[in-house]
């Protein structure tokens, strides 16, 4: 087992899945994609994440981002269950569940946190960007289901800094102020950023989100 760090190329594996065989990097091909681990199958919590994952769907594909979940149990049992989370959560789980029975991908991605759970993978969510690398890493324990509105909030900021010289506050979201990058001068921020530039500090200058 490899830690992985930010910016590390996300590891690549082929593993069976709620919809057969599935290669991580042919999944994603040249976009976005969110690997995310729960600790089991027909548990509460994660009934819950599931269905509300599907729900959001519709958000992930504006944002050109594919789904892809994974717990320890087998294929069969996942689909056994995704018909529960249909029933319960009204909607229909419309992207791949990983079985990755033999631990295989949970170790690759460290998602077996033994001092909490020798044998259930914990609420890790990776973030891929399009040239596979980690963007994001975050750990929930398994009695914290996760805030999909954090899940996309983030991956506005992500998409926005990758193609912009700027970064975002404190619970920034789409369409506010955004931070100009601390590597660019005020002079030359005020050339770049057309919607205007505040200088709060030398070090700390706002301009409108680019994008809105
Ligand atoms: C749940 O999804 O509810 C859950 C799963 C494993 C441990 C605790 C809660």
């Amino acid at each position: 087992m490899a830690t992985i760090r930010l910016g590390d190329k996300a590891p690549d594996f082929t593993a069976d899945s709620s919809v057969g065989t599935i290669n991580l990097y042919d999944y994603l091909g040249d976009g976005w994609g969110i690997l995310f681990s729960h600790p089991a199958d027909f548990t509460p919590v994660c009934t819950t994440e599931l269905g509300t994952a599907a729900k959001f769907k519709d958000e992930f594909d504006k944002r050109n981002v594919k789904m892809l979940a994974l717990s320890v149990d087998g294929a069969s049992s996942h689909n056994e269950w995704i018909k529960d989370i249909n029933e319960v959560q009204n909607t229909t789980v419309n992207f791949p569940i990983i079985a990755d029975e033999d631990k295989k991908v949970s170790d690759l991605y460290d998602m077996i946190h033994p001092n909490a759970d020798n044998n259930l993978t914990v609420r890790s969510v990776f973030i891929i960007a399009p040239d596979k690398t980690v963007k994001l890493i975050i750990t929930y324990p398994a009695s914290t289901g996760r805030n999909f509105y954090e899940l996309l909030r983030v991956i506005d900021s992500l998409q926005l800094t990758a193609y912009h010289k700027v970064a975002t506050p404190a619970n920034w979201k789409q369409g506010e102020s955004v931070v100009v990058s601390p590597a660019i001068s005020t002079e030359d921020a005020k050339e770049m950023f057309k919607k205007g530039v505040e200088e709060v500090k030398p070090y700390l200058r706002m301009t409108p989100d680019p994008t809105a």
